[in-house]
């Protein structure tokens, strides 16, 4: 019987019937039939150096390519959140070689041309939609590179959003498109060009720049770790449900 830590730091007992058998980069191991890729990889021995970032589905370091037994498919996924499977034959690619342009954004203009010009590559899309189909985040990435290529970068854009650069994409594609990287330069360009911009966010960032909030910044250092817990847990909350026009009655840091 061994002991392992969950995810919450508790610990549990694994019996060797909770054992399953899986195979890393080839070689067999044992491990718990409860734990994700990441820790499975961790609990065999493997120290997660690169391909590992934050655990929680979102950072996309840690994409892994698997196959089971008796299937011709391959099957894609996030190792911190992908569950391991008996006899799954696994590998991480935290890193998929991928061409990547250089720009300036301010010498751009919001248009498909960009696009295509930086990236001439998304014209050997054939429209397989394996992109999408590997996508561990479910991105309709066929439907935001066929945007990109019809110049419409705020559909793009939007399709996009869910993106967390993992590769596993790239890493299928017939065309050799770099998906990810196209997703995040029509981001850019809609951000910098097409979306309006937030006039109260300029307004704040002004109001940093200028030093308003200097002096209270420099109180909030001075405090002690004690203090600072408490100023944090007696400050005016928000109410749940806050109406546009709601401002709290402590107006010194607005
Ligand atoms: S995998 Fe490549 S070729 Fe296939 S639809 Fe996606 S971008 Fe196009
Ligand atoms: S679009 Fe590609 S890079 Fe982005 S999350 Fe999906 S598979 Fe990963
Ligand atoms: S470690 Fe960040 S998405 Fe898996």
């Amino acid at each position: 019987m061994s002991e392992i830590q969950n995810g919450s730091g508790t610990s549990a007992k694994v019996t060797r019937q909770d054992l399953i058998p899986i195979f890393i980069m080839g070689k067999r191991y044992l491990v718990p039939s409860t734990l994700t890729i990441q820790k499975a990889l961790e609990y065999a021995g493997y120290q997660l150096i690169r391909g590992c970032g934050c655990r929680g589905g979102i950072c996309g370091a840690c994409a892994t390519v698997y196959r089971m037994p008796n299937n011709y498919k391959i099957e894609v996924g996030l190792a911190c959140q992908t569950v391991v499977q008996p006899n799954m034959y696994l590998t991480q690619i935290p890193f998929f070689p991928v061409n990547k342009a250089v720009y300036d954004l301010d010498k751009l203009k919001p248009s498909g041309e960009s696009i295509h010009k930086l990236y001439p590559e998304i014209f050997r899309c054939v429209a397989c939609n394996t992109c999408t189909k590997s996508c561990p985040m479910d991105v309709q990435v066929m439907d935001y590179i066929s945007a990109a290529i019809r110049g419409d970068i705020a559909l793009a854009s939007q399709i996009s959003f869910d993106c967390i650069q993992c590769g596993l994409c790239t890493a299928r594609c017939p065309g050799e498109l770099p998906q990810y990287h196209i997703g995040q330069l029509a981001r850019r360009l809609n951000g910098r060009y097409i979306t309006p911009h937030a006039q109260h966010l300029k307004e704040r960032v002004e109001q940093i720049e200028s030093g308003r909030y200097e002096e209270s910044l420099q109180t909030l250092m001075k405090m002690g770790t004690n203090e600072l817990k408490k100023t944090y847990v007696d400050r005016e909350y928000e109410p749940d449900v806050a109406d546009e026009f709601w401002v709290p009655k402590e107006k010194q840091y607005l």
